[in-house]
């Protein structure tokens, strides 16, 4: 699938230069990876901390065809991806925080930012941005208490390039498995490693906070979650906390 790598010791953003890829032609199938970002983008308009040969930053393309809706379903997809290949690698226990978290020992180690172009009603491309903190030593506050790496989980550093060939392989394989059998395929796999299922959560939307207990995903990849009046909420889109 990656044949096409895009390297820079240095850039601004992964996600910025894979768009530029898109808007000059470049679609499925380019991998952008960096060792440093400059201004990394987290979701909802945060800054990711990227430093230097520190973490795997890097940005996918791909252009599935499906429906635009559906797009989230590759954050879900690819959360699985990167899992996996961190326990095969480092033989530690990740959780998935929905919809794109990755926590070790309850602290967040990648997060996931999934951006899509489409027109009017077709879905264009998909940039898929990873960002996986590996051979930190320590964070700085604020993070301290909420960010993660692999060293500081296993007192371990590994090389960043495995890391990469590792989720590639996994997301290809997933990638595939999904686009011949749909979501179906990939939900439980997600849901192997979901933290907040059965627990009590807050889910932050654009408009509201609603508390309830989460049940876990919908075959569409969509967060369900109950109120203390038993009603069900699909959650689309949010930021969540764990009680
Ligand atoms: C989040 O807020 O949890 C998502 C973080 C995504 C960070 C990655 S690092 C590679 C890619 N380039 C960016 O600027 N952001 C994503």
């Amino acid at each position: 699938l990656f044949t096409n790598v895009i390297f820079y010791r240095s850039i601004n953003s992964t996600q910025m230069a894979a768009q530029k890829q898109v808007s000059d032609g470049m679609t499925h199938g380019t991998l952008v990876v960096a060792d440093e970002q400059t201004n990394g983008k987290g979701r909802l308009g945060r800054t990711w901390h990227s430093e230097k040969d520190s973490g795997v930053w890097m940005s996918l393309i791909v252009k599935p065809d499906i429906a635009f809706e559906q797009a989230p379903q590759l954050t879900l997809l690819t959360a699985v991806s990167v899992t996996r290949a961190i326990e095969k690698l480092s033989k530690v226990n990740v959780t998935i925080k929905w919809p794109n978290d990755l926590l070790i020992n309850g602290k967040k180690v990648c997060g996931i930012l999934t951006e899509m172009q489409a027109d009017t009603d077709r879905l264009l491309s998909v940039i898929i941005g990873i960002g996986l903190n590996v051979n930190h030593k320590q964070f700085s506050d604020p993070l301290t208490d909420i960010a993660t790496s692999l060293f500081i989980e296993t007192g371990k550093t590994y090389d960043r390039s495995q890391l990469i060939g590792g989720i590639l392989d996994e997301f290809t394989k997933l990638y595939q498995l999904y686009l011949d059998d749909g979501f179906a395929i990939i939900k439980p796999l997600w849901e192997a490693h979901a933290s907040s299922t059965g627990k009590k959560i807050s889910a932050r939307t654009a408009t509201t906070v609603i508390e309830g207990i989460a049940l876990g995903i919908d075959n569409e990849g969509v967060l369900l979650l109950e109120d203390e009046a038993g009603k069900v909420h699909k959650i689309y889109s949010a930021d969540i906390d764990l009680h």
